[in-house]
């Protein structure tokens, strides 16, 4: 299946677009473990159009991110079309996407994201007034539909095919499901055999085996993970080597999972203008990459204080001199916590 940029020909991984995640530096560090395609979180249309500092300040990447996608949204048929130019003048990046996926309220208010999919011939003028206004390849990013009653990930699929749309990834569950449910792999599957664009994958994937399976089950071209990269962006390698049917890596040993938040931590501070801003901002990606870890109930709580990096540095040491410090029963029953602990507790035994 033919993408509409450069990008290994097999089946490429893309790095979801995430607001407050997908930023240069995680993207950056899922390119290096094995992400083939990053697309940004997606930036309001009107915020570009109007240069709005904190807008552009999210269109800075690196040139080790490409292949990269541009991800904006926005009901205007003629402002996505001058935000889209915006882009391809300024920023160059391989392909635009546009965002139809969205359910979040303040968006989908004024139609933005999901709330396009609730007027299709409104989803068609937008495309072809992006695709009008840039020589890049235009992508879509959809839901199933609106509601359970509109839910027509098909008629959806190929209205936005026809619209000029150069590929499509569908995240199969409604904008009223929000997140709950599962998602639908079955719609991925009969949107990929309807469509002659490549269609992505997207929807629950938690694990490497996850996304084979979802390609298997679905037939899709590319394989779209969001949440399953919190904490471990290794999960593209670990894709890569099961789809080439080799043994799948080990996740990282805890030394070697520490190095790599930090690597990433430094790399969010050379990206933020503001070093605690960058650190505070920083705390959510911690607490994901020490999830698992014997007593990580303890270390989530000292992480999520940390106003600077150093301060991670330190957590980190003192937990690796005494790990056991943290597996303390006292500890746990003080704090309440419950899941991680009882989970982490025969690896501490
Ligand atoms: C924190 C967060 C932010 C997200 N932001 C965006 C976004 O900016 N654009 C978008 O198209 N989807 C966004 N999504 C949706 C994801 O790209 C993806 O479609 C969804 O999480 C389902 O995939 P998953 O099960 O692999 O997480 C976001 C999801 C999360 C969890």
């Amino acid at each position: 299946m033919r993408f509409p940029f450069t990008v290994r020909d097999d089946i490429p991984l893309y790095l979801a677009p995430m607001a407050g995640v997908s930023e240069s530096p995680f993207r950056r560090l899922c390119r290096r473990f094995g992400a083939d395609v990053v697309v940004t979180e997606f930036l309001s249309a009107e915020g570009i159009r109007r240069e709005n500092a904190a807008t552009l300040d999210k269109l800075r990447f690196g040139s080790d991110e490409r292949p990269i996608g541009v991800q904006i949204f926005g009901a205007d048929p003629v402002a996505m079309g001058d935000a889209a130019r915006l882009v391809t003048d300024v920023f160059q990046p391989e392909f635009i996407d546009i965002n139809f996926g969205c359910p979040v309220k303040k968006v989908v208010r004024r139609n933005g994201g999901s709330g396009c999919l609730k007027d299709l011939s409104l989803v068609e003028s937008v495309i072809r007034s992006v695709s009008s206004s840039t020589h890049l390849p235009v992508t879509v990013k959809i839901r199933s539909g609106w509601s359970e009653e509109a839910r027509v990930p098909v008629e959806i699929a190929l209205r936005c095919q026809d619209a000029g749309a150069k590929a499509l990834a569908l995240h199969p569950r409604t904008r009223t499901q929000m997140y709950s449910g599962r998602a639908r792999w079955e719609e991925i599957a009969a949107v990929s055999a309807a469509l002659e664009i490549p269609v992505i994958g997207n929807g629950d994937i938690k694990t490497a085996e996850d996304a084979v399976r979802m390609q298997r089950e679905t037939g899709c071209a590319a394989i779209m993970i969001a949440r399953g990269s919190f904490g471990q962006p290794w999960i593209f390698d670990q894709t890569r080597a099961l789809l080439e049917g080799k043994p799948k890596p080990d996740a990282p040993p805890i030394e070697r999972r520490f190095e790599i938040a930090l690597e990433h931590a430094h790399m969010a501070e050379e990206y933020e203008i503001d070093p605690r801003g960058a650190a505070i901002e920083f705390r959510k990606h911690l607490g994901w990459y020490v999830k698992g870890v014997p007593g990580s109930a303890e270390l989530r709580r000292k992480l999520h204080a940390v106003e600077s990096l150093l301060e991670v540095e330190d957590v980190f040491a003192s937990y690796l001199a005494n790990p056991h410090r943290y597996d303390d029963a006292r500890v746990v029953a003080a704090m309440g916590d419950e899941g991680d602990e009882v989970e982490a507790a025969p690896a501490a035994a």
